[in-house]
């Protein structure tokens, strides 16, 4: 069961669903509820299966809730302040219990809504009202959001990623107008959480994070264009060259009940760990990798190290409590608090493919297509881990 080490140093209060808690200023909300031992925080949209922090970095939908009265805040993005009011989104009864669950257990097979009494005279239209009010992602906010212009700013160079290859690139050009962006709540990619030190470099200092790249285009002609959404809002930025550094995406392996709560991406798990929590007793690592590796070696846990190709499943209700391993032929129960998968993930390639580039299919994912100086499009070039290299 996840857990904090120590108290937090710069205690705040938050609220959720109803409850006091108290968190750390500063942290991510999802790191706060985790830390209550608050594993269980959404439920899909259509069977309503338990849902949890999986990525920790806005890429999963487990971490989804209605903030301050807005829907379907990535919590795993929002830095506390202390006041927040958080509350679980779609469930009918209480997050633990809610009562639509049974939806996965009435339709094991899943469910077709485009097909369910579709058509039938009387029966259709009441079945579509049920719904639109069981499925969805929450309700509309309790008010208007603040409409705020966009920002249009020029830069020689924009840098996508914050991780060793990113501020290598942000060194070479120092002497220029450089936007360096990330979209994590802290600076320093993969590198900095395996290598805590590293994340004194002087580079990762300008690092704009919880800013999002939503697209990089061509037009209007001539030029280079990106979108930003960072804390600012919006912001149109005119470029000369854009360097992307994206990295991976965390892996997601196929077996039965990958998506209980309680199971974490090994960027994520070491992310808590370094943050201080400890994540439960005994926990599962599956998969290997550098992260793996790191995380394996911080105290507070018994790690009991998996190969994937053994795993069969997991087991939990609302959260992960077992794993099922095999070998020699006969399936083994194994308990554990929390499950983390390693491995090395998809390349996020989606920027380079925007740019203009194209991608090539590699064994662990589509891989941006890059000369030998890293260029994958005119004045677009990849560099680390998202062309093969760190
Ligand atoms: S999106 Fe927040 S944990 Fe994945």
């Amino acid at each position: 069961m996840p857990s904090r080490v120590k108290p937090p140093t710069d205690p705040v209060p938050i609220e959720h669903d109803g409850e006091r808690l108290t968190a750390q200023r500063g942290e991510s909300l999802a790191s706060a509820l985790l830390a209550h031992d608050r594993v269980l925080l959404a439920r899909s949209p259509k069977l309503h299966r338990p849902r949890g922090p999986y990525c920790l970095r806005g890429a999963c939908d487990g971490c989804l809730a209605r903030v301050d009265g807005v829907p379907n805040v990535m919590t795993c993005l929002r830095p506390v302040s202390g006041g927040e009011r958080v509350e679980t989104q779609n469930v009918v009864g209480v997050r633990e219990l809610d009562l639509m669950g049974a939806t996965d257990f009435l339709f094991p097979r899943g469910l077709d809504h485009h097909k369910l009494f579709a058509g039938v005279r009387g029966v259709s239209a009441l079945v579509q009202r049920f719904a639109r009010r069981v499925a969805g992602l929450g309700v509309l906010p309790s008010r208007a959001g603040e409409v705020r212009e966009a920002r249009h700013e020029e830069a020689d160079v924009l840098i996508v990623g914050s991780g060793r290859a990113a501020c290598r690139v942000a060194r070479e050009h120092e002497t220029e107008r450089v936007v360096h962006v990330d979209d994590a709540t802290v600076a320093g990619g993969r590198a900095a959480l395996i290598e805590p030190s590293w994340r004194s470099d002087p580079a990762l200092a300008r690092v704009r994070t919880l800013t999002t790249v939503l697209s990089v285009s061509r037009e209007p002609e001539p030029g280079l264009w990106a979108l930003l959404l960072g804390p600012e809002g919006l912001t149109l930025l005119r470029v000369r060259e854009v360097v992307l550094a994206t990295g991976r995406h965390d892996p997601v392996l196929p077996f039965e009940n990958n998506d209980l709560p309680g199971t974490f991406s090994a960027r994520a798990a070491l992310a808590l760990v370094r943050a201080g929590l400890v994540l439960g007793r005994r926990v599962a690592v599956v998969g290997s990798g550098p992260l793996g590796d790191a995380l394996c070696l911080t105290p507070g846990s018994e790690w009991l190290r998996v190969a994937p190709e053994t795993l069969r499943g997991a087991a939990g209700r609302r959260r992960v409590s077992a794993i099922f391993t095999e070998r020699g032929g006969k399936t083994e129960r194994r308990s554990v608090d929390a499950l983390v998968i390693d491995g090395p993930g998809a390349p996020a390639f989606e920027l380079a493919v925007q740019a203009g580039g194209s991608v090539v299919h590699a064994p662990h994912g589509f891989v941006p297509q890059a000369d030998s100086s890293g260029r994958v499009a005119p004045s677009v070039r990849c560099v680390g881990s998202v062309v093969g290299s760190d």
